[in-house]
């Protein structure tokens, strides 16, 4: 068939690319200073389109008075986020939550004398604030909060004297803070968190008006000074996440209005003066994480309005403050870390609001207070480590809303009381470690939320109930190191989240019940040391999941099954049994065919060694090739065509601007030139084009999207598809501008970023050594925000489908662009071409293997092998198998190990945040997909 010509068949699917590409202000000469110098800034926005400030232009289409000859004064004063005064001044520019990306350098701040409000809150802006920007004298309201700022505060920034609010939050923010801030004495509300603050904490004493002064996650440090007693009027004191030394002024007591103070995450020390009862407001006091000793002061509640208290992981010792018996108010109590001592039973009173117990790891005594099922919002209650003696109180059983409860590693004794069958939102029960005896009650089976059950290292005898069975979202069961017996009961078919199950060290008998392999998620088996017998099932070669089984110290024989978990168990984990034999180091070779209810005969065997892998391998292929066929089977039945339209006719959608376009590009390309590639993918070749216009884009030419005439609906599905994806902005995304598709040429048109795709730069020396650590955390979280964005902030949620290091990009200021998101789901691949759909080896969750879905958590598992390969400097393959043998967060590789031995060992500040996007990516290998965090909460994570 001949080559339809280029100007009969191609289409242009997004208009919008040329409304961005041939963006362009006339900026007339007889407006006011104030239009233009905002239309002059808006300029300077880099993703301005047609949508951003459309109301900003000197002559609305629609204005009836102005005529080609006649044109009118334009003022700013109509335009959104803009408000006037009478005498047409400016006074109030509030453009939050715009996605403006770009820097105030060309904001004429002089030409707005009448600016009183600022707010450009939640941008992109990035850059430094100009000094300039002390022109507005009438400024009372500054808000530049959670924008991308960088260098210092200008100092200038103490002349706007007329100041009341200034926040800066949630930015980049380096240097000290200025002692000029010192000057702003009308300013009620400071706000600096989370910036890159260092220095000392700054000379603010005169602000007497000050009422929120939010200072915290900066790196402010030495000592807190005296005078910061004269704020008399704070309200909301926030310290935390700094580094700041010495001991707390007893100055900072004077605050009679104080209703939070959080100093928690600094290195304070010393004692808590007594003078802290003085806080006759006081609701919420965080000291967590310092290194304060002595004990705690005993009017710590005199106010009787605290609510929280949390003074964790520090050196506290001594009572329990005697004013807590009667602080009503609390809700929330953190004392764990501490060496606190006593009673428990006397020195907790009752609390109607109570939400949050935790006094774990402490030296406390005494028996668990009845009292504490009267607390109807308790949800929970974690003591661990205590000297706690007694029995479980059954009046637990009366804080219905209690969703945890730990008890472990105490000296409790009794039953477990039946009562705590009612605690029917109950989501974690851990009383491992403890006396606990009698029989495992039934009532344990009502408690359907359960996800977590420790029973273990206890002294529970008789058997294990039956309906467990019933709690269908458990994931963790643990009842090892108890003196149960009989047989194994459960069906276990409906625990299918189920990942560990340990009945290790008890004294269960009978064989290994078949239906244990009904536990498709299970990952940890163990059932060593019991009086197990028989032969081990068959069907355990079902089990794709299992990954680790110790079965040793029973009394089974016969082959081991062929499942990886046991054909890689170390005799470790297999000895001490009756005859077991199988193709395992330290085992006997079977020779001998057995028989019996579990055995099969050597031919059977032959069949499951060989075949099942082979046919195993086939089935994954045939998996493949039929989600394919269905794929696009199910985009052409539904959409039957009546008369097969032919291809010129499917494509006729084209645009003026699409073949200029299109045109431009053949000849930025040299009619796609090898000299202008700079990339090839699986799915195509990239190609750098530079436009008569200046703008630089990237084409990436597809291998084969032809139209075969029926699949014009498809085509449209897909035009739609390829719309909205070209509709998406993040920062971390990639921008895809539009898509041409013709007979010859099948391509998309993408933001040309400029450094290229991370995979290349850290298999480069030079450019991995440029990659420097603090650059490699951000793009990590860069990675993170853009994945948290298209799985939650998107309806409907866009997966990925294809996270590797060749799919993230660079620019210039090293942040990651995630390049075609979505494209592996509405890309049309052909057979050739199948791995497009499950990813890149190496990235892929294991799960996909056998349940052929992709998910969300899919992405999740790639994000977490990308951020190691980031940390590490190339792809942690031999780390990937030993991060999935042991459970989530709980591997022992140190941050060492991994560290890119390329670049300079980190600083410690850094390190700290290796060592947190470690634990993070660790969480995100976890096995079981449920049990992998979401990408916001990743998100949340990695930014703290
Ligand atoms: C122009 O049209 C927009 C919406 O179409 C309207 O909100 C605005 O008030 C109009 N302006 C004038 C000057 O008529
Ligand atoms: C604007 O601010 C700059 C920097 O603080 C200062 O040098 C300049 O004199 C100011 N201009 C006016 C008109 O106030
Ligand atoms: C607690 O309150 C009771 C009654 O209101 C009072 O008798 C007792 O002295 C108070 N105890 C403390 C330590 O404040
Ligand atoms: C408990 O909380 C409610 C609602 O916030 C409040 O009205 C009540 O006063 C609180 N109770 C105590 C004892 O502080
Ligand atoms: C609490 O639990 C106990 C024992 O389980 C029960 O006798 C009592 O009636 C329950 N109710 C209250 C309000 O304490």
């Amino acid at each position: 068939m001949a080559l339809p010509s280029l100007s009969r068949v191609f289409s242009f699917v997004s208009s919008l690319l040329f409304v961005i590409l041939h963006f362009s202000l006339n900026v007339a000469s007889d407006s006011t200073g104030e239009a233009h110098a905002l239309l002059k800034w808006k300029a300077t926005l880099q993703n301005h389109n047609t949508s951003l400030l459309p109301s900003w232009t000197l002559y609305p289409a629609n204005s009836t008075n102005n005529s080609a000859h006649h044109k009118t004064k334009t003022s700013p004063c109509m335009w959104s986020g803009i408000s006037c005064n009478h005498a047409g001044n400016v006074i109030v520019v509030t453009l939050g939550g715009l996605s403006l990306r770009g820097t105030l350098d060309e904001f004429s701040f002089s030409l707005f004398p009448q600016l009183f409000d600022l707010n450009l809150r939640n941008n992109e802006l990035y850059g430094t604030i100009p000094s300039q920007i002390s022109n507005l004298t009438k400024l009372k309201y500054l808000d530049l909060s959670m924008n991308k700022l960088s260098a210092n505060i200008p100092p200038e920034i103490g002349h706007l004297i007329n100041l009341e609010v200034l926040a800066l939050e949630e930015n980049e923010l380096n240097g000290s803070i200025p002692e000029e801030i010192g000057q702003l004495h009308s300013l009620y509300n400071l706000d600096l968190s989370d910036n890159q603050l260092s220095g000392l904490y700054p000379s603010i004493g005169n602000l007497s008006d000050l009422k929120f002064l939010y200072l915290y996650a900066n790196n402010l440090s030495g000592s807190i000074p005296k005078e910061i007693g004269k704020l008399v009027s704070l309200i909301d004191f926030q310290l935390n996440e700094n580094y700041f030394i010495g001991s707390i002024p007893p100055s900072i007591f004077n605050m009679s209005n104080l209703s939070r103070l959080y100093l928690y995450q600094n290195n304070l020390s010393g004692f808590i003066p007594t003078e802290i009862e003085k806080l006759s407001s006081i609701t919420a006091l965080s000291l967590s994480e310092n290194h304060f000793t002595g004990s705690l002061p005993h009017g710590i509640c005199q106010s009787r309005s605290l609510q929280r208290l949390t003074i964790s992981d520090n050196h506290f010792s001594g009572p329990i403050p005697t004013s807590l018996k009667n602080c009503t108010s609390l809700g929330r109590v953190r004392f764990n870390g501490n060496q606190l001592t006593g009673n428990i039973f006397e020195d907790f009173g009752i609390y109607p609001n109570m939400t949050f117990i935790d006094i774990s790891h402490n030296k406390f005594y005494g028996q668990i207070p009845s009292n504490w099922g009267k607390f109807p919002q308790l949800s929970d209650l974690r003591i661990t480590g205590n000297d706690i003696s007694g029995t479980i109180p059954p009046e637990i059983g009366n804080a219905t809303k209690l969703g945890g409860i730990d008890f472990s590693f105490n000296h409790l004794v009794g039953d477990i009381p039946i009562d705590i069958g009612r605690l029917t939102s109950l989501n974690r029960l851990i009383l491992n470690g403890n006396k606990l005896s009698g029989s495992i009650p039934r009532e344990l089976g009502f408690l359907t939320e359960l996800e977590l059950l420790d029973l273990s290292a206890n002294r529970f005898s008789s058997s294990i109930p039956e309906n467990l069975d019933y709690l269908l979202k458990l994931h963790y069961l643990n009842l090892s190191c108890n003196r149960l017996s009989l047989e194994i009961p459960i069906q276990w078919e409906k625990l299918n989240q189920l990942t560990d199950l340990d009945l290790s060290h008890n004294l269960l008998k009978g064989e290994i019940p078949s239906e244990i392999c009904n536990l498709k998620s299970l990952v940890m088996l163990n059932l060593s040391h019991n009086n197990l017998s028989g032969l081990i099932p068959i069907n355990f070669e079902d089990m794709h999941s299992l990954l680790i089984v110790d079965i040793s110290y029973n009394e089974l024989r016969g082959p081991i099954p062929n499942n990886k978990a046991f054909q890689d168990a170390s005799i470790e984990e297999l000895q001490g049994n009756q005859g077991l034999c199988g193709n395992v180091s330290g085992l006997q070779h079977c020779n001998v065919p057995m028989s019996g209810k579990h055995g099969f005969t050597k031919a059977k065997k032959i069949m499951f060694v060989i075949v099942i892998p082979l046919f195993g391998t086939l089935a994954l292929s045939i998996g493949l090739i039929g989600i394919f066929i269905t794929f696009r089977r199910r985009r052409r039945d539904s959409h039957e065509e009546p008369n097969n339209v032919n291809n010129q006719e499917t494509f006729s959608i084209l645009t003026f601007d699409g073949r200029i376009m299109h045109e431009a590009i053949i000849q930025a390309t040299m009619n796609f030139d090898a000299d202008y590639c700079i990339g090839k993918g699986a799915s195509g070749s990239v190609y750098k084009a530079e436009l008569p216009s200046g703008d630089i884009v990237a084409i990436k030419m597809l291998h084969s999207l032809h139209a075969s005439g029926s699949e014009m609906t498809y085509l449209k599905e897909f035009e739609s598809e390829i719309r909205a994806l070209s509709e998406i902005r993040h920062r971390n995304i990639v921008k895809l501008y539009g898509f041409c598709s013709h007979a010859r040429y099948s391509y998309l048109v993408y933001e040309y970023i400029e450094r290229g795709s991370l995979a290349t730069i850290l298999s480069n020396e030079g450019a991995a050594a440029e990659l420097n650590w603090s650059r490699r955390v951000n793009v990590i979280r860069g990675v993170a925000d853009a994945l948290s964005y298209m799985h939650h902030d998107c309806y409907p949620p866009i997966v990925h489908r294809d996270i590797s290091s060749k799919n993230i990009l660079l620019n210039l200021e090293y942040e990651a662009c995630v390049s075609d998101f979505g494209i592996a789901k509405v890309l049309k691949v052909d057979s050739s071409n199948l791995t497009e759909l499950a990813g890149t080896y190496g990235y892929i969750a294991p799960e996909f293997v056998y349940t052929m879905k992709v998910t969300e958590k899919c992405d999740v598992y790639s994000f977490g092998v990308l951020a190691l390969e980031v940390i590490k400097g190339n792809h942690p393959k031999d780390f990937l198998s030993s991060i999935s043998t042991s459970s989530a967060g709980n591997t022992n590789i140190g941050l060492n190990e991994v560290l890119d031995g390329r670049i300079p060992p980190p600083s410690l500040e850094v390190e700290n945040k290796l060592k947190s996007v470690m634990e993070v990516a660790f969480l995100c290998l976890d096995v079981n997909p449920q049990c992998r965090p979401t990408m916001q909460i990743v998100s949340q994570l990695l930014s703290n």
